[in-house]
């Protein structure tokens, strides 16, 4: 049996009197480049939380590689094989990049200073950072980094746990055009070899060239779910955008 990598069914979710998600429900398929759209303040951030396990959703089930995972804890989901960034990227500026990467493979900073880290994790930190072009801030703080750099760093740290599913929220907010083109690449390339992804983005034109489906959520549900040609052309979504 073939199911969806990840499927999310009837999700609510308030605060206090504001109906952050109202229903909502979507599908990622395995292997897809899944963009989720819609305007401020719809309920993309929430729907990333509650599916990471960050807040627990109201009511609704969901699905993850065929288990209930509805009340499962990040870091539950992280070893399933789900990994998110945030729209604020967190990475630790008081660790250095090659430190970061480590403790994103799931090593406590007390580990990192006994220096129990494992070879593999060493191994697969140093090949990340060659292949995000990190290597020459390798021993830079965190903080040391522009703000792209930061976003980069985040994006690597998460495929440490060699996940199936990669959840971005806007990955290309705040960064520079050139560093947004190796996001690009660097998404395309990870998708080819077999990772799924979920992504929130204002960019029209990078959803456009990269994502298929689209789903866009207003007010807490989703209103459309389709290909990116079709998404633009339709009435529902322009009203929401144009807030009619
Ligand atoms: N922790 C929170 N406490 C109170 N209200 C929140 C919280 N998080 C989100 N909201 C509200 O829920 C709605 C959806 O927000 P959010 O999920 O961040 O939207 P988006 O990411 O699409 O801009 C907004 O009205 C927002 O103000
Ligand atoms: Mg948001």
């Amino acid at each position: 049996m073939t199911t969806a990598l990840l499927e999310v069914a009837n999700v609510s979710r308030r605060f206090g009197s504001v109906r952050a998600l109202q229903d909502a429900s979507l599908t990622v398929e395995r292997n897809s480049i899944t963009a989720l759209i819609g305007p401020n303040g719809s309920g993309k951030t929430t729907m990333f939380n509650v599916i990471t396990g960050y807040l627990p959703a109201d009511s609704g089930t969901i699905r993850f590689d065929g288990h209930d995972v509805t009340r499962a804890k990040p870091a539950i989901l992280y070893r399933r094989g789900l990994s998110r960034t945030f729209q604020q990227a967190r990475v630790f500026g008081h660790l250095t990049v090659q430190e970061n990467l480590v403790v994103a493979g799931g090593f406590s900073v007390a580990q990192l200073f006994g220096r129990r880290v494992g070879r593999q994790d060493r191994e697969r930190a140093a090949a990340l950072l060659v292949e995000f072009r990190l290597s020459h801030v390798a021993d830079l703080y965190a903080s040391e980094l522009s703000y792209g750099q930061r976003k980069l760093l985040e994006f690597a740290a998460v495929l440490m746990s060699q996940p199936k599913l990669v959840m971005l929220d806007e990955p290309t907010a705040g960064v520079n055009p050139v560093m947004i083109e190796t996001m690009e690449q660097h998404i395309r390339q990870l998708h080819a070899s077999g990772i799924t992804f979920l992504i929130v983005e204002h960019d029209m034109n990078f959803v456009m060239r990269l994502c298929d489906p689209v789903v866009v959520l207003d007010q807490g549900h989703e209103i459309f779910t389709g290909a990116p040609d079709a998404v633009q052309s339709n009435p529902a979504v322009l009203d929401a955008y144009l807030g009619a």
